[in-house]
C-alpha cells in the first residue's frame, strides 16, 4: 500500500510541552536544578533529533551534563548502520549499570534507529535490565509522555512500534551555541539500497514544508549561525510528497534570499536525483556553498545494481563533470562500502579506478556490515574479513594521497573561511571552514569565532590546511 503522509496536530506536541511543563514544576519544587546527559550515535540527523530531546529536557527543567553519575535522566541516541555502531551503543549501555548503582533513581533511555529493530528491542528487553525506557525515532515527538509514565509509574516502558513516520513540528529545540546548525528538511528514505537499514529504520520519505523551513532558517539567521547545514537521507527527492509544486534546488534559492551573511551547506545527495537544475541553482546561489557530498558506494556496475543504486558508473562520472563545470571550485566528497557481498578483486578496481578519475576531496570509506532484515544480508558473501580489510587499506591511502594532493594545491592561495571553533592548540588555535568544507587550522584570537576572514593557506597535509589571517 502506498505511504500515506501523516501530519501530526500541532495541539498533540503542544500536549508534549505541557507534560514538560508539569515535569518542570516537580523538578522546580524538588530545589536544585536536576540534570540530563543525552549521547549520541550515527548521523547529522541523529544530532538533529538529540536536540529535540534535549529541546524537551529543558523545558522540563533539566541542566545538562556529559557525565554519568550526575545525571538523573541519560538518553542513549543509537545509529543502525553498521555492527560496530550497535556494538558500541551495547558496550556503553552495558556500563550503565555502574552510574545507575551510585543513583537508583536514574532513568536511562535508548532511542533512535538501533531499537526501532524489532530484535534489538527484545534485546534491551531481555538483556538491559537497566534501561527503563525504549523508544524509536517514530515516538521521539512523545519523549515527555513516556518519561512521565516511567516516572510515575516506575515500570519499563518500551515504545518502538513498526510505523511509516510523520512530520511533526514544533518541538523545542535545543541547539548548542556556536558557528553551525543542523536544519532538517525532510525524513527518512524510499531508496532501499540493498545493503543500507535505514529505510527499515526511519520509515517513508517526507518533506516538510517550505516554509516552516525557512521560518527554522530564519531564525537561525537571526540568532547568529553562519553555516546551516540542510538534512535529509536524500536531499534531492525534496518536495516531491508535497502538494506544493517545489524542488530542492528551489528550496535553496528560497534560503539564498533570507538577508545575512551565511552558509548553505546540504547533506546526503543521491546521484539519482542529482540535477542541472541543482548545480545550476548552486552555482547562482552566492550562500550555497560549492560543497556536494555524492555518495558513490561502488565503482562497479555489476554491484551498483546488486546494491539497487540505480544509476551506473558512466552516469555517475556525467554528473560530477556536470556540477563541476558549474562550479569549477567544487569539493565533492564521497562514501564507499568495501566488501559488498560477492564483491570481486575487479569490482573493487573498478572502484579504485573511479576514484583516481573523479580525484575526490575527501572520502569516507566502510567495510560491508550485514544488516539483518535487508537483501544483502542473504546474498553469497564468500570473501574473508582480511580480503575486504587489504582493500579498505588500498582505498584509504588512495584516498589519502589524493587529499595530500588537493590539498598542496592550495597552497600559496588566499581564501575566504568561517572561523567556527577553538583546537586546543597553541600554534594554530582555530579552526575554519572554507566555502567547500575543508579544515583550515589557523592562530588568531578567539574573539574572531564565527567571523568570515581572508586566509592564506601555507602548508597543508592529507586532513587539513594550515593558513595566516591575510593583513
Ligand atoms: N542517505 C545517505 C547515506 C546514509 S548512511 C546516502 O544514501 O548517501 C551513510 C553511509 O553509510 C552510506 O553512504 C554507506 O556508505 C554506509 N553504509 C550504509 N549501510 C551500510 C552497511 N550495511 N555497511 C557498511 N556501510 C554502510
Ligand atoms: Fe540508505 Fe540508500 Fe537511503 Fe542512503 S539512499 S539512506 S544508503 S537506503
Ligand atoms: Fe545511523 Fe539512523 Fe543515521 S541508522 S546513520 S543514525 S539514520
Amino acid at each position: 500500500m502506498a505511504y500515506q503522509r501523516k501530519e501530526i496536530d500541532i495541539a498533540q506536541v503542544q500536549r508534549q510541552k505541557d507534560i514538560c511543563g508539569e515535569i518542570l514544576g516537580r523538578n522546580q519544587q524538588a530545589g536544585a536544578t536536576p540534570l540530563a546527559m543525552v549521547d549520541t550515535y550515527g548521523c547529522q540527523q541523529n544530532e538533529a533529533d538529540s536536540e529535540k530531546i534535549r529541546g524537551y529536557l529543558a523545558e522540563m527543567g533539566y541542566g545538562f551534563t556529559d557525565n554519568e553519575f550526575e545525571a538523573d535522566v541519560i538518553v542513549i541516541n543509537t545509529c543502525a548502520v553498521r555492527e560496530h555502531a550497535e556494538m558500541r551503543v551495547l558496550g556503553n549501555v552495558g556500563a550503565l549499570n555502574h552510574s545507575k548503582k551510585a543513583r537508583p533513581s536514574q532513568i536511562i533511555a535508548v532511542c533512535g534507529c538501533m531499537v526501532q529493530q524489532e530484535h534489538m528491542a527484545q534485546k534491551i528487553k531481555m538483556s538491559y535490565p537497566v534501561v527503563d525506557l525504549v523508544f524509536g525515532p517514530h515516538e521521539l515527538w512523545r519523549f515527555p509522555e513516556h518519561l512521565k509514565a516511567v516516572m510515575d509509574s516506575h515500570k519499563r516502558r518500551f515504545a518502538a512500534a513498526a510505523d511509516e513516520g510523520a512530520v511533526i513540528e514544533g518541538m523545542p529545540i535545543h541547539r548548542d551555541r556556536g558557528v553551525k546548525a543542523w536544519l532538517s528538511i525532510m525524513y527518512g528514505c524510499n531508496n532501499f539500497c540493498s545493503y543500507c537499514i535505514v529505510p527499515y529504520v526511519r520509515g517513508r520519505e517526507r518533506s516538510r514544508h517550505p516554509e516552516e523551513i525557512l521560518k527554522e532558517a530564519r531564525e537561525l539567521v537571526a540568532a547568529g549561525y553562519k553555516d546551516i547545514t540542510l538534512l535529509g537521507q536524500n536531499v534531492n527527492s525534496y518536495g516531491k510528497d508535497l502538494e506544493e509544486d517545489v524542488d530542492f534546488a528551489d528550496l535553496i534559492r528560497m534560503i539564498n534570499d533570507i538577508p545575512g551573511d551565511f552558509l548553505i551547506r546540504f547533506m546526503t545527495s543521491h546521484p539519482k536525483d542529482a540535477t542541472e537544475k541543482l548545480f545550476k541553482t548552486m552555482a547562482e546561489c552566492e550562500k550555497c556553498a560549492h560543497q556536494l557530498h555524492l555518495p558513490v558506494q561502488s565503482g562497479s556496475d555489476r554491484i551498483l545494481k546488486l546494491m539497487n543504486r540505480v544509476y551506473t558508473r558512466e552516469k555517475y562520472i556525467e554528473k560530477a563533470r556536470l556540477a563541476r563545470s558549474y562550479m569549477p571550485d567544487l569539493v565533492v566528497t564521497t562514501d564507499i562500502i568495501v566488501g559488498f557481498p560477492g564483491e570481486t578483486e575487479a569490482d573493487f578496481a573498478d572502484t579504485l579506478s573511479l576514484c583516481e578519475e573523479i580525484r575526490y576531496d575527501a572520502m569516507f570509506t566502510f567495510i560491508y556490515s550485514k544488516r539483518q532484515g535487508t537483501p544483502a544480508a542473504t546474498m553469497p558473501d564468500p570473501y574473508t574479513r582480511a580480503d575486504k580489510q587489504r582493500h579498505f587499506d588500498a582505498l584509504m591511502e588512495l584516498s589519502n594521497t589524493i587529499s595530500g594532493e588537493k590539498h598542496k594545491e592550495y597552497e600559496g592561495k588566499t581564501l575566504r573561511v568561517l572561523i567556527d571553533g577553538e583546537t586546543g592548540k597553541d600554534e594554530y588555535n582555530l579552526s575554519s571552514r572554507t566555502n567547500g568544507g575543508r579544515l583550515v587550522h589557523l592562530k588568531g584570537d578567539r574573539s574572531l569565532i564565527g567571523q568570515f576572514v581572508e586566509v592564506e593557506i601555507v602548508s597543508s597535509n592529507n586532513w587539513a590546511l594550515y593558513g595566516r589571517i591575510a593583513p
